[in-house]
This record gives structure tokens, sequence and C-alpha cells, in this order.
């Protein structure tokens, strides 16, 4: 196939530039990105780098939809023209903002026709750091019985959890049937006594999508004595000494070996539930002019003037 187009990073800039397309080994399907959903990763990565992107120039970009255009050996569950949803990886072959990108079989969901691409282009990154959080056995999650496995349903209701940053893309799918939610705004040491309106009950589980050092220690300080909280970014809260509270910290990457058992089956029951309509997606904006809207993206992003919703990009339309 010929050559692509790609939105290469190199040296803290981008710019727009031809690449080889890669192609499908076994057991991988080569997708047209339709759509590149963007992260705050992404001006991470650009800004201070980022240990998974090894090589530079690098073309980035963590999850997108778009059709199967090519599928490789032993691929049976997926045919050409077939919509599918996907986190990358960030290695060149893998990242979605460029024109194709190749995903192991076993890590694209498939899209159901009650869903658009756009809505489809953030579910496996935003859902991969709560699921593999709470559900991956451990060291990478809590190991705590899935509501798709068998008894996993309804198993854990009425045990609190607290969820920060409800609103971001993460947190909206940690944050599915909640029962009340804490103003943001509020000041952090008021957050103990807005929690005990809400419940008596020990607080033993809490995930933070929003890790900044104040919301961090806010939720471990309201834990109970045995609580877990998992953390999408480096622990910072404050221990006590010899309190039994722990902080996990989650690596969201379905593709991460470690994760990769857990994530092949996760993502069959993804599908399924994604078609059922048990997954609810974040609202979407479309940035218009394809790949060249990811800048002013992350500029968004970065000065956090996104609320509520993910952004994204058609690379076709670059
Ligand atoms: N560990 C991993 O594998 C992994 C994977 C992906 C992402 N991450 C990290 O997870 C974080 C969330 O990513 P995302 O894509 O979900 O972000 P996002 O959707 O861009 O988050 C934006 C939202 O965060 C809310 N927010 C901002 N400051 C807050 C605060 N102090 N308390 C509560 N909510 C606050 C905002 O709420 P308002 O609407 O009120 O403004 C806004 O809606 C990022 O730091 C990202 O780097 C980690």
């Amino acid at each position: 196939m010929s050559a692509q187009t790609a939105l290469w990073l190199d040296d803290g800039n981008f710019i727009i530039a031809p690449k080889d397309t890669p192609h499908p080994g076994s057991g991988e399907v080569l997708v047209k990105n339709l759509v590149a959903a963007l992260d705050p990763l992404d001006w991470v990565i650009r800004d201070y780098g980022f240990y998974m992107v090894k090589e530079y120039p690098a073309v980035i970009g963590e999850e997108g939809a778009g059709v199967v255009e090519e599928t490789g050996d032993g691929v049976t569950t997926l045919v050409k023209g077939d919509k599918v949803f996907y986190q990358s990886y960030l290695t060149n072959r893998c990242p979605t903002f460029q024109h194709f990108s190749v995903i192991p079989v076993e890590l694209v969901g498939k899209v159901p026709d009650t869903i658009s691409l756009d809505q489809a282009a953030s579910i496996s990154a935003g859902i991969a750091p709560p699921a593999l959080g709470l559900y991956a056995q451990q060291p990478q999650g809590l190991d705590l019985l899935a509501p798709w496995e068998e008894g996993g349903k309804g198993k854990y209701n009425g045990q609190p959890i607290i969820v920060v940053g409800g609103a971001s893309s993460l947190g909206q799918y940690g944050y599915l049937g909640a029962t009340h939610i804490i103003d943001r705004k509020l000041p952090a040491a008021s957050f103990q006594e807005q929690v005990a309106k809400i419940t008596s009950a020990p607080v033993e589980l809490a995930f933070a999508a929003i890790c900044y050092p104040d919301t961090q220690q806010a939720l471990y300080d309201v834990l109970a004595p045995e609580g877990k909280m998992i953390v999408t970014r480096r622990p910072e809260a404050v221990r006590k000494e010899g309190d039994q509270k722990m902080v996990h910290f989650v690596n969201g990457s379905f593709h991460l070996p470690g994760n990769k058992e857990f994530s092949s089956r996760f993502m069959r029951a993804l599908t399924r539930m994604t078609a059922d309509g048990e997954i609810k997606t974040p609202a979407v904006e479309v940035i218009p002019n394809g790949l060249n809207g990811v800048v002013l993206g992350m500029e968004r992003l970065k000065s956090e003037s996104v609320s509520g919703k993910t952004l994204v990009v058609h690379p076709w339309e670059t």
C-alpha cells in the first residue's frame, strides 16, 4: 500500500508528513482511522516526553474508531469494512494520529449501529483505566468481580465508591450509576464533610480520574482505614505512619503484556455492553481540519477549558 499521512512529533513540534502504511501481521488488523480522540496525555508527551514513546520522530494518539481495511493471517472475527473502536499503543504502527493503524484483533471492539464512530472513538481508552484498575487481577488491578462476569452484577450494591473527576472522560466511565455529586469547586478541606453528608458507611473504594496532589490527599484522608484508592497518575498522597490504606496506580493500557489477558476478555464484554446500550459515551466535539486540529485541541485540554466532553478529529479530513 502507498504512503499514508501522519502527524509527526519531533522536538516538541508537530508536522504533517507522509509515512509508510503498516501491514497487519498474524492476528492483527489494519484499521482506517476515521476518528481519533484526544487525551491530556498528548500534550504531556509533547511538553515533557513519556516513557512509553521510545523513538522520535513519533506518531502519537491513544484512541480511535474506524473501519477494518485489511486483516492479517488467522483473523476470523472481523472482515474488511467492519466498524471498530480501539485503544492504541505508542509505537509508530499503532497510534491514531495517522490514516492507518495496526491493532491486535483481540483488542478491537465492534461499533454497534446505535452509536456513531465519533462516540465510539474514546470508549477503549476512557474505560481502560477504571476497568483495569478495578477488575484486573493483582498486581494490575484490585481484582474485584466485574459486573460482566457471572455473579458480578449488583455484587457491590450499597457499598460507596467515590470517583474524583466524574466529568472527565475516564471518570464518566467510572461514574455510571452515580447517586450524588460533590461540586469540585468546593474547598478540598471540606471534602470529608461533604462525603459525610452523603454516607455514614466507610469508604472502602475510590477511583481518582483526576489526580492532583490536593485531590489525591483529600480522597486519601476520607478513605476507611483499610480502604483502597486507584490513581491514574503518580501517587502523591502523604501516608500516615502505620496506616493500611492502599494507593494503587493503574497503567490503563490494554496492550501491556501483563494486562493483555484481562483486556482481550474485557473487549469481548465491552463490545456486547456497547451494543446493549450499557456503556454510555461522553459528549463529543469534532475539531475541524483533520490532523491539523490536534494541536488546537491539545491547547484546549492543557488550559483545562474542555468540560465534560471528548475532543476528536477526523484524520481523513487533513
Ligand atoms: N493511568 C492511565 O493509564 C491513564 C490513562 C488515560 C488518562 N490518564 C490521566 O487521567 C486524567 C484524566 O484524563 P481524561 O482524558 O479523563 O481527562 P479530561 O476528560 O480531559 O478531563 C477534563 C475534566 O476534568 C475535570 N476536572 C478538572 N479538574 C478537576 C478537579 N480538580 N476535580 C475534579 N474534576 C476536575 C473537569 O471538570 P469540569 O467539567 O468541572 O471543568 C473536566 O470536565 C489525565 O490526567 C490523564 O493524563 C491516565
